[in-house]
C-alpha cells in the first residue's frame, strides 16, 4: 500500500542547547492537533558546525527554499573568528525582510500590565546589522548604518498591509530622525509615503527614546509599531518583558514567499539538557506557522488548550514559578486540547 502523503512538508531546525527540548515538546503538541506534517530535519549553529564545518549548511537553505516554511529552535553562533550570527545569515540568505512579533498578555502569566496587544514589525536586513565595520586607524572603528528606500518602503508596506488585514487601527513609526536626519529621515519619508495609501489606518511617529518611555508607562496604547533593525531588536525584547519575558513570545521572519517561525529566546546553555525550558515561545511561533499554512482551526485549538492550562494553572515551567518539566507542560497542553 502506498503511504499517504503528508499535507505539509516543513523544514525543522531543532537548534542547540534547549532547542531540541522545546522542539520535541512543540512537535508533541502539533501532532495532537492532527495536522499532517512531514518534517525535514536540519541542523544549524554549533551542532551543524561540528558535524559539517558549516553553521548554516547549504542543504538546510535549499530545504527551506523548497518547502517555503520552517520551524526553528534557538541556535548558538560558534564563537570563532569570522562568524557572523547564524540568525542574521539565515535572514540574509533567504531575504526574510520582516520580523513580526505579536506581544500580548497571556492568561495566568504574571506581568506588570494588562490590556497589551501590540505587534512589532522590524526591518530585518539592513541598518547596523549590515555587518559593515572597519578600523579606520588604530583606536577608531567605523560601523556603517545602511538605510535604503527599497527596504524601508517594503517594511512599511508590510506593516500597513498587516494592520489592514488584521483590523488594527494604527501604525507608529519609531525612529531617531532628529539626530540621523539622512538615514532615519529616509526611513521616515518612505513610511509616510506608504501611509498615504492607507487612509483607513491611523499613522503617527515616535522618537525611539520617547517610545521606550511610553511603552513602559502605558503599553496598552500601542498597536502596530514599525522600525529599522536595531531599534526593532531592542524594542521587541523590551516589549517581551512587558508581558512576562522572552519565554512567552513567538516570532516570525517573513520574506515574500518564505516564512521561518522561531522562538525569540536563545539556546539557554545554563539550563540545557535539564528538562526545565519553557516551550511556550516556540509553541506560540508554531501557532503563527499554523495560521500561515492555512491551518487556522488547529491554531485556535492549540491556543484554547494553552489558555486553559495557563488560566487554570494546570502546568507551569520553572521560569513562570511552576514545577513542570518541558515535556510535562507539553502533555498538559495536549490533554487540554478540545476535540
Ligand atoms: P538566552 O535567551 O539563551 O538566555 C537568557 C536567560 O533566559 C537564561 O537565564 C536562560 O536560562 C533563560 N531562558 C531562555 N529561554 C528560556 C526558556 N525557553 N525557558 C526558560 N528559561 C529560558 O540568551 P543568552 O544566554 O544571551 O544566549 C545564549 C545563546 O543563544 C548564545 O549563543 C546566543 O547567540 C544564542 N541566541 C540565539 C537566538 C536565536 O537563535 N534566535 C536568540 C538569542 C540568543
Amino acid at each position: 500500500m502506498t503511504p499517504l502523503m503528508a499535507t505539509h512538508t516543513i523544514t525543522l531546525i531543532p537548534g542547540d542547547g534547549i532547542g531540541p527540548e522545546v522542539t520535541n515538546a512543540v512537535l508533541r503538541i502539533l501532532a495532537a492537533t492532527g495536522v499532517s506534517i512531514e518534517w525535514e530535519r536540519h541542523d544549524a549553529g554549533v551542532t551543524a558546525f561540528e558535524r559539517t564545518g558549516h553553521a548554516l549548511p547549504p542543504p538546510l537553505i535549499e530545504s527551506i527554499r523548497r518547502n517555503k516554511v520552517a520551524l526553528k529552535g534557538p541556535v548558538t553562533t560558534p564563537i570563532a573568528e569570522g562568524f557572523t550570527s547564524v540568525n542574521v545569515g539565515l535572514r540574509k540568505a533567504l531575504d526574510l525582510y520582516a520580523n513580526l512579533r505579536p506581544v500580548w498578555n497571556l492568561p495566568g502569566v504574571p506581568s506588570k500590565f494588562t490590556g497589551i496587544d501590540l505587534v512589532i514589525v522590524r526591518e530585518n536586513t539592513e541598518d547596523l546589522y549590515a555587518g559593515l565595520e572597519h578600523e579606520v586607524v588604530p583606536g577608531v572603528v567605523e560601523s556603517l548604518k545602511i538605510i535604503t528606500e527599497r527596504a524601508s518602503t517594503r517594511i512599511a508596506e508590510f506593516a500597513f498591509t498587516h494592520a489592514r488585514r488584521h483590523g488594527r487601527k494604527s501604525v507608529t513609526a519609531i525612529h531617531k530622525a532628529n539626530i540621523m536626519k539622512l538615514g532615519d529621515g529616509l526611513f521616515l519619508e518612505c513610511v509616510r509615503t506608504v501611509a498615504r495609501a492607507f487612509p483607513d489606518v491611523r499613522y503617527d511617529e515616535k522618537i525611539v527614546d520617547a517610545a521606550c518611555m511610553h511603552l513602559v508607562m502605558d503599553p496598552a496604547k500601542f498597536d502596530v509599531l514599525v522600525m529599522p533593525n536595531l531599534y526593532g531588536d531592542i524594542v521587541s525584547d523590551l516589549c517581551a518583558g512587558l508581558v512576562g519575558g522572552l519565554g512567552v513570545v513567538g516570532a516570525a521572519n517573513l520574506g515574500t514567499e518564505i516564512g521561518v517561525f522561531e522562538a525569540v529566546h536563545g539556546s539557554a546553555p545554563d539550563i540545557a539538557g535539564k528538562g526545565l525550558a519553557n516551550p511556550m515561545a516556540l509553541l506560540l511561533s508554531s501557532v503563527m506557522m499554523l495560521r500561515h499554512i492555512d491551518e487556522g482551526q488547529a491554531a485556535e485549538r492549540v491556543m484554547r488548550a494553552l489558555g486553559r492550562v495557563l488560566d487554570q494553572g494546570l502546568a507551569r515551567t520553572r521560569d513562570l514559578g511552576g514545577t513542570s518539566s518541558t515535556l510535562g507542560f507539553a502533555d498538559a497542553v495536549c490533554q487540554a486540547m478540545p476535540e
